[in-house]
């Protein structure tokens, strides 16, 4: 599928995913999240991906869901056509890590998809904002849901009735994003990152993936057992065994994802 609103590059096992309106401050519409959800699944199947990063431009990661397009939709458009539910839904499905590098703005869905990642990585210019109330409306892609898991009741109410920002360093101390950086260095500190993660077995790497997100589905003794079931599971593994071996060899492992 040829895309329009967003770049794909992919190099060295990491699928660089730009999101490409600029005229837009990267709005996010149908034909955006559709060519995301469609470039995700394909990162997803393919053998030549071990990690993904999503990037905007230096000044906006993306401002929201696309007001225009939004403008001209009534109830009845928005509830039949459960707007962008079916993007959303592919997105959270993908198995493999997603790294949203931040720079800028990620207000509204923009903040909501850099959530929907895997981790944060912010530029230190980077605003977070659910600013939804000020259109009349709320935030419809998780703003309410998982900016509350975790930034807590106090931060996530404020942010959406207010509407206000949250800077680079708020979020940090906040715990929506794992680092920091200079905006210059966020897309190095974001693609080394990725290669960290991308040297590892993709096994480990989708058991770590699937069992951390089991931690906002369920109560701690069931996430406890899940994630000791999945440990256990490893020891059947050629990865756990190399792993280890590696270790005692003192010698950097070989992983084969088997
Ligand atoms: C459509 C947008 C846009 C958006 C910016 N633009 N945000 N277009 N949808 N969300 C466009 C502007 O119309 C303008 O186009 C150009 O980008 C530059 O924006 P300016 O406002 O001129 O820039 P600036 O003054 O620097 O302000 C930047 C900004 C502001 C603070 C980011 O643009 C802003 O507040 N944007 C809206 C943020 C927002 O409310 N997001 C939530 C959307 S609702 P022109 O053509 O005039 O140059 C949402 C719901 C998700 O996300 C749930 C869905 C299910």
């Amino acid at each position: 599928m040829a895309y329009e609103t967003i770049i794909v590059e992919i190099e060295d096992y990491i699928a660089l995913v730009k999101l490409n309106r600029p005229d837009a401050m990267n709005a996010l519409n149908s034909q955006l999240l559709g060519e995301l959800a469609d470039a995700l699944t394909a990162a997803q199947a393919n053998d030549k991906v071990r990690c993904i990063v999503i990037a905007g431009s230096e000044k906006f990661f993306a401002a929201g869901a696309d007001i225009k397009m939004m403008s001209e939709m009534n109830f009845v458009d928005v509830f039949s056509g459960d707007l962008f539910a079916e993007e959303t839904g592919a997105i959270s499905r993908v198995r493999k890590p997603i790294i949203a590098a931040v720079s800028g703005y990620a207000l509204g869905g923009g903040c909501e998809l850099a959530m929907m990642c895997d981790f944060i990585i912010a530029g230190d210019n980077a605003k977070f904002g659910q600013p939804e109330i000020n259109l009349g409306v709320i935030a419809g892609m998780g703003g309410t849901q998982r900016l509350t898991r975790v930034v807590g009741k106090s931060k996530a109410m404020d942010m959406n009735l207010t509407g206000r920002f949250m800077d680079a360093e708020e979020a940090e101390r906040s715990g929506l994003v794992s680092r920091v950086v200079p905006a210059k260095k966020l897309m190095d500190e974001a693609m080394s990152a990725a290669a960290k993660v991308a040297e590892k077995s993709m096994i480990s790497v989708m058991a770590v993936k699937e069992s951390v997100n089991r931690a906002y589905e369920t109560t701690l003794t069931e996430g406890l057992a899940f994630e000791r079931r999945v440990f256990n599971s490893m020891f059947a593994t050629d990865d756990q065994k190399e792993g280890m071996n590696a270790f005692l060899e003192k010698r950097e492992a070989q992983f084969r994802d088997r």
